[in-house]
């Protein structure tokens, strides 16, 4: 079937040449650069004062929390060494009252949950000292040490008053100490940190963590050096810290915010409307094409377009299609995994409350082409970033005279999880960036529970230096 004229006016925003693609990497590498070299920049390449990647011998009961994905996370992960851990865990709706409304009574609510957890679930660990906690909190913070770090901005659907600007582990150490709950919290990491050092415990070593869920990021290994920001006197300090002192630490992108400056992304007419509708316009532009967030939203856009250039159901809408982020990129994943046209039918029934009678073939064959270049396109996106982190460090070349170990790359995700073929997909594109040859030797690996075992992880780290320090 021939599309409606209409949709070749925007189809091109989504089809992506190669040369665009090879464009927008270099466009990325800029702004990481630009990030390592100042504070202030939408890429904040924030340091994360992790020095060290487990190798999977580390042992211990740690508590991990994790906010900034669907549901708030209270665990207990044991680190077994041998690669293995085992995990207790409880979710805890955050609701969007408290997603929006006062930064202390969102904190007072996590500390909550956290004690709803010791008390219901109960913990292995002692009571006799303060239990270690790590707090993977998945939004762009300014570290400024394993345990300290101002939150920047907030992202994905979140907008607590007075939080912009705060240190995020007093934030929450001072609600523990308001319910005299006896957790200290002692490390603050990223979700993306938390799954590279997850998927490095588990697996093996690996160069980048990267997170295509509710929002985007990754988080990869550079040379301390070259996080100029520092300055001399943290460089040489974080070279000569740590248990694995050495010249390497963790870096969080923040790749969700590149470019913010609109130099590159091809931004559609549905991409500008999502993100002038957004609670943060003109923020995460590349998020905003990629993410589980965003995916059913832009497609909505582009349905509702058509229904009212009546091409679409006949120009008639539902409830479902008429409401801000009325669906998720459930649905998406559901038309690209349908196995026959039948079932793309039930799914426009089911999920967006269309009337059965208002679906023709044509419909069905447009709504299966919106869900395709926009999950496609966030496909090839995600290839760019990580082309990007790749080509950075260098990591695109074999060293001479080395052997080829490939590259490894943990991910995260509902996207990287559920979207049919996300990492054939992303393959793809990174073979279109980096040679066919190039493309094979990054491997992706789902890293599940990366946010507990990582916060863990890291707790660890940072209990270890605490007890070196005393
Ligand atoms: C958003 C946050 C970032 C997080 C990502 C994935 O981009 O700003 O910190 O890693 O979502 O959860």
């Amino acid at each position: 079937m021939p599309l409606p004229p209409i949709c070749t006016t925007f189809e091109p925003y989504f089809l992506l040449s190669d040369e665009k693609l090879k464009d927008i990497v270099t466009h990325f590498k800029d702004e990481m650069l630009g990030g390592l070299g100042e504070y202030g920049k939408d890429v904040a390449m924030v340091p994360s004062f992790v020095t060290g990647v487990p190798d999977g011998t580390e042992e211990g009961t740690f508590l991990a929390l994790d906010l900034g994905g669907t549901n708030l996370r209270v665990c207990e992960v044991r680190l077994f060494g041998h690669n293995k851990f085992e995990m207790k865990q409880q979710k805890y709706k955050v609701s969007d009252e408290l997603k929006e409304g006062e930064a202390r009574v969102l904190f007072d609510y996590i500390a909550d949950s956290v004690d709803a957890f010791l008390t219901e679930i109960g913990s292995d660990i002692s009571n006799n000292e303060p239990m270690h906690l790590g707090f993977t909190f998945s939004f762009p913070v300014e570290q400024t040490a394993i345990d300290a770090g101002k939150l920047l901005t907030w992202t994905k659907g979140f907008n607590a008053r007075n939080a912009v600007g705060n240190d995020v582990v007093k934030l929450l150490q001072d609600a523990f100490d308001r319910k005299h709950i006896h957790v200290r919290c002692s490390a603050i990491v990223n979700d993306t940190v938390g799954t590279l050092l997850s998927r490095s415990y588990q697996s093996g070593p690996s160069l980048i963590g990267a997170i295509f869920g509710t929002g985007t990021n990754g988080a990869y290994i550079d040379k301390t050096r070259t996080i100029k920001k520092l300055g001399e006197s943290k460089i040489k300090e974080a070279e000569a810290g740590g248990e694995h002192a050495g010249e390497f630490m963790v870096v969080n992108t923040e790749w969700g915010a590149f470019d913010n400056g609109r130099h590159c992304l091809p931004i559609s007419i549905f991409d500008n409307k999502l993100d002038r509708e957004s609670i943060n316009p003109r923020k995460q532009a590349f998020e905003k094409m990629v993410s589980g967030m965003y995916i059913g939203e832009i497609t909505r856009n582009i349905f509702l377009h058509l229904i009212d250039a009546s091409v679409l159901f006949d120009g008639y809408s539902s409830k479902v299609l008429n409401t801000h982020y009325g669906y998720d990129a459930s649905f998406v994943s559901g038309i690209e995994g349908a196995k026959s046209d039948e079932e793309v039918k039930k799914l426009i029934i089911s999920q967006l409350g269309v009337e059965s009678k208002l679906i023709e073939e044509d419909d069905i064959e447009i709504v299966k082409w919106g869900c395709r270049i926009v999950s496609d396109r966030a496909c090839k996106l995600a290839a760019c970033a990580i082309a990007a982190v790749v080509q950075h460090t260098g990591n695109d070349k074999v060293p001479e005279g080395e052997e080829d170990k490939g590259v490894e790359v943990g991910v995260d995700g509902s996207v990287a999880e559920f979207l049919p073929n996300f990492s054939e997909r992303v393959s793809e594109g990174l073979a279109s960036l980096l040679g066919k040859e190039g493309g094979k030797r990054i491997r992706m690996g789902l890293a599940k529970d990366g946010s507990g075992v990582g916060a863990a992880l890291t707790a660890l780290q940072a209990k270890k230096a605490m007890d070196r320090r005393s």
